[in-house]
């Protein structure tokens, strides 16, 4: 295990790899786990380093691959200049980018923390990681993007506002790179998951809330289903039949309706939590 340096690696290195972000979380966990199984070194990104040194030295050990380490805060510019450096440096071709990390907050919009840091995070960072790999993607012709959206895509989010915006930014954007980028050999893909049972919903405030923890799903079988479709061609990923039937209703309803009735749930969520509904 390394730590990733500013220079990249050996000259020699000419094993395929793959970059997660949020590497250490539940959903990244997963990637990291299928990535290094289907033979990809990795370099793992996340802020806490002590997680990142044993996730690495694990993987390392269970798959034989190669794993280095990137410890950098996606909510900073600089954080994100430290990995697009490091995109730009390294000297193993970069075939697969996961943009998975990211986090939610569940509140009125004006008492929550002002949004830079999510935006920063969710939309922002994934938007940069992805223009600094893609010039040697589309140079090699080929190469996956997963951008981790999630369900919270699909519709406006009621006191998660901030947070269900940023996924339909990742879903737009992923959908539309797919298609720039038909015929270049490089695909982009938006993953969008429902509720999950990973450190998100601790971190969100939703974690006990009735409506969260009765659809949570464990990720290693979501993921394992975005991996595979991913790597099948799919664009949008619903890795889930509930969500899906849901989406399909809520196109056969007015669009006022759909705000209204995420309007609801997130309140009944709010109060499960102890958090004010109220503005
Ligand atoms: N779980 C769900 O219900 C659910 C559903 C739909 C979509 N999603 C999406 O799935 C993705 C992964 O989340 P998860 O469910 O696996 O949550 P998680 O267990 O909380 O993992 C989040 C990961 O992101 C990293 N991270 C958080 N803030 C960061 C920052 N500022 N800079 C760099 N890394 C940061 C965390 O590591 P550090 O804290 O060490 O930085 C951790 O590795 C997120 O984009 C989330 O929106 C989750």
């Amino acid at each position: 295990m390394r730590e990733m340096t500013l220079s990249g690696n050996s000259p020699s290195d000419s094993a395929p790899l793959a970059i997660v972000t949020g590497s250490t979380g539940g959903f990244g966990k997963e990637f990291v786990r299928l990535l290094a199984e289907d033979g990809f070194d990795l370099l793992l990104i996340a802020r806490d380093e002590e997680a990142l040194r044993r996730q690495a030295q694990e993987t390392e050990q269970s798959s034989g691959r190669r794993c280095s380490i990137l410890v950098a805060d996606l909510s900073e510019g600089a954080g994100v200049q430290k990995v697009v450096c490091c995109i730009q440096n390294v000297r193993q071709p970069v075939r697969v980018l996961v943009n998975n990390a990211g986090f939610g907050a569940l509140g009125a919009f004006q008492r929550l923390e002002p949004p830079g840091q999510m935006i920063a995070v969710n939309a922002e960072a994934l938007a940069m990681l992805t223009h600094a790999v893609l010039p040697q993607m589309v140079a090699a012709r080929e190469g996956l993007i997963l951008n981790v959206a999630s369900a919270a895509a699909f519709s406006p989010g009621p006191l998660m506002a901030t947070y269900y915006a940023t996924k339909a930014f990742v879903l737009s954007f992923s959908e539309a790179l797919s298609e720039e980028l038909r015929g270049s050999g490089v695909r982009v893909c938006a993953f969008c998951p429902g509720p999950s049972t990973t450190g998100f919903g601790a971190r969100a405030g939703i974690e006990g809330t009735p409506t969260f923890d009765r659809h949570a799903l464990p990720p290693g079988r979501l993921v394992a289903i975005g991996y595979a479709r991913a790597r099948a061609g799919q664009v949008v990923i619903v890795p889930s039949l509930r969500i899906k039937a849901m989406l399909v209703l809520s196109r056969l309803v007015p669009r006022s309706m759909v705000r209204w009735w995420m309007g609801r749930q997130l309140a009944i969520r709010a109060r499960a939590s102890g958090v004010s509904p109220q503005s």
